[in-house]
């Protein structure tokens, strides 16, 4: 009870802020529980009350009290084309403001495919030079994917950080095995038809009534790694392939330039 909580500084570069509301839905553990009672968000230039001046202010004087103690939560990228200009915060380029603020991080998370990837700001042909952040910063950087990330994945990650001391495991992209260690296709509860050959051929047909496999509707569930089809969305309510549209692969890197959404095979 005495111990106090992580700082957490999260700032918005490049984005729509969908992972903030994708974040501030997680029912386990709850948001308010994760921003009230686990961390301490002495910066978000979303969520804060304060804001221009004020709040700039705010985030100085969390990196110089907590110099190396606390956790850079990063929504969104830095375009770096015109000398960052496409995206102005606090009177600066946003490039300038995350290299500062990650220069004494001690953890820095990227939030969604805007930070981890690039996004669809980042698609060809880039006209901003929208860049993920670990290609402009020298620190570790812990990739949570999705667009957005589930909101149980995101206040899961936080959560074993503040409970173990130090990130999850991460694969070789950088991120949290826990939750991006499978395919979606692996757990999909439509599995059996793609396995007895059972497709859904076109949108209104028998087959999506019966609820068939939606790979030849390009369904990018066997190449995508992210927890939907277990943990589900809205508390376990429902995920894309549940609704009846097949996972577009919004976690891996590049899904806007990959494309094919709606091809069919
Ligand atoms: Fe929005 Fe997607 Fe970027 Fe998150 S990753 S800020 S949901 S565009
Ligand atoms: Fe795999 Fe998609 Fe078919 Fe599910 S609907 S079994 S994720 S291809
Ligand atoms: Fe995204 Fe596919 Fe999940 S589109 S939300 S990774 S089912």
């Amino acid at each position: 009870e005495n111990t106090p909580r992580t700082p957490v500084l999260w700032m918005h570069g490049l984005e729509c802020t969908c992972c903030s509301e994708s974040f501030i839905r997680s029912g386990n553990p709850l948001a308010k529980d994760v921003i009230l009672s686990m961390i301490s968000l002495d910066y978000d230039d979303t969520l804060m009350a304060s804001a221009g001046f004020q709040a700039e202010a705010c985030m100085e004087e969390a990196i110089a009290k907590y110099k190396g103690n606390y956790i850079l939560a990063v929504e969104g990228n830095p375009p770096l084309n015109e000398d960052g200009m496409f995206c102005i915060t606090g009177g600066k380029p946003f490039i300038e403001k995350l290299r500062h603020a990650a220069k004494h991080a001690k953890h820095v998370i990227a939030w969604g495919a805007c930070a981890s990837w690039g996004c669809v700001q980042a698609a060809r042909p880039n006209p901003t030079r929208a860049t993920p952040i670990h290609k402009v910063l020298d620190n570790p950087v812990i990739k949570v994917p999705g667009c957005p990330p589930i909101a149980e994945v995101m206040t899961g990650v936080i959560t074993y950080m503040l409970t173990f001391g130090h990130p999850p495991e991460l694969d070789r992209q950088g991120r949290p095995k826990m939750f991006y260690g499978q395919r979606n296709h692996d757990k999909c509860y439509r599995r059996a038809h793609f396995d007895a050959g059972e497709f859904v051929e076109s949108w209104d047909d028998q087959g999506a009534r019966e609820g068939y496999c939606l790979y030849k509707m390009g369904c990018k569930g066997p190449t995508t790694y992210n927890a939907c089809s277990t943990i589900r969305w809205n508390g376990d309510t429902s995920w894309p392939v549940h609704s009846g549209h097949g996972c577009f692969g919004c976690s891996e890197n590049g899904f806007w330039d990959k494309g094919s959404f709606y091809d069919r095979l």
